[in-house]
């Protein structure tokens, strides 16, 4: 097994990291354009190998996509990330282009790679690598609900004083501030809804401080946040090595599902050795439905404006 992560940024290093530590190729390839940089990382994480445990061999490339070549999966962090006060969105002009060259090299090279989008805006990234690269659908995975599902059960845990492992807690829709939906109507801990412990105005706190999730590190660390974008990255492609067929919340293309078509958008599905291999339907309710619309509108628009950046 083989797998490249390109950008050898924060996200794109804890995305590495994480990918060692649990073992989930023989080979790791992090490839950056900065002369040195992404050589220099990865020395830095095979001197973690023996005290980690970890056999897997991580390599660092300048931009030589020979290096890349038979990669299963390839995880795209290159870019830039937002500063204090930009959303997502604001980062469009600068990574469009570097996510389709990205793109473009990666499958020259590995041309059966499953391609997982990180960039901002993501879902509008994940969009570009798909038609850019005519792939079949399912091998575009855009990260971005693992993310925001796993900060909506911190937010959770926290109001709640309880293990945010014994919480059950969905992000869908797009991955911005204004954009994402944290399902708190389907929200359990331990099988029980969370209404039943949280009052209305709290979950709605919960549900608001989530989607400024993001914003509110970058406004604290003075750039975009890498713990949690690498843990999810290296979650997402442990299932797809190990086939997990586990249920996550990604952006995928939809064909008509939740009523949408032609967007790549957050949505849960299972996620295996194929890629994303079927949307779960949630069944949601007038009033999420209402905000899926809101949300696919908003995702659209972005990908309106990256078709008047001919890139
Ligand atoms: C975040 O939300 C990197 O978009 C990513 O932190």
């Amino acid at each position: 097994m083989k797998v490249t992560v390109v950008g050898a940024g924060s996200v794109g290093a804890t995305s590495a990291d994480n990918i060692a530590r649990k073992q989930l190729c023989d080979e790791l390839v992090l490839v950056d354009i900065k002369e040195g940089f992404a050589q220099g990382k990865a020395m830095d994480l095979m001197q973690t190998a023996q005290i980690e445990g970890f056999d897997t061999k991580i390599i660092g490339s300048t931009n030589d996509y020979a290096a890349t070549a038979g990669s299963h999966v390839a995880v795209i962090t290159s870019g830039i990330p937002r500063k204090p006060g930009m959303t997502r969105e604001e980062l469009i002009g600068i990574n469009a282009g570097i996510v389709k060259s990205v793109t473009e090299n990666i499958l020259k090279y590995s041309p059966n790679a499953i391609i997982v989008v990180i960039a901002n805006p993501m879902d509008t990234m994940t969009y570009l690598a798909l038609k850019s690269s005519g792939l079949p659908k399912n091998r575009i995975i855009g990260m971005g609900g693992i993310l925001d599902s796993s900060r909506f059960r911190y937010f959770l845990s926290q109001a709640m004083h309880c293990s945010p492992n014994d919480l059950q807690a969905t992000v869908i829709g797009g991955h911005g501030d204004k954009t994402m939906i944290p399902l708190t109507r389907l929200a359990t801990y331990c099988g029980t809804p969370v209404s039943n412990y949280l009052d209305a105005e709290t979950l709605k706190k919960v549900a608001a401080d989530t989607m400024v999730g993001g914003a509110t590190l970058t406004g604290l660390l003075g750039t975009s946040a890498w713990y949690a974008p690498g843990a999810s990255a290296g979650s997402l492609v442990e299932a797809i090595v190990r086939d997990e067929k586990k249920m996550i919340p990604c952006c995928v293309y939809l064909e008509g599902e939740y009523g949408q078509s032609d967007i790549c958008i957050g949505v849960p599905v299972i996620v295996g050795k194929n890629g994303w291999e079927k949307v779960i339907d949630y069944k949601l309710n007038d009033a999420e439905k209402e905000a899926f619309v809101k949300s696919a509108e908003a995702v659209r628009n972005m990908n309106d404006a990256l078709a008047t950046l001919k890139v």
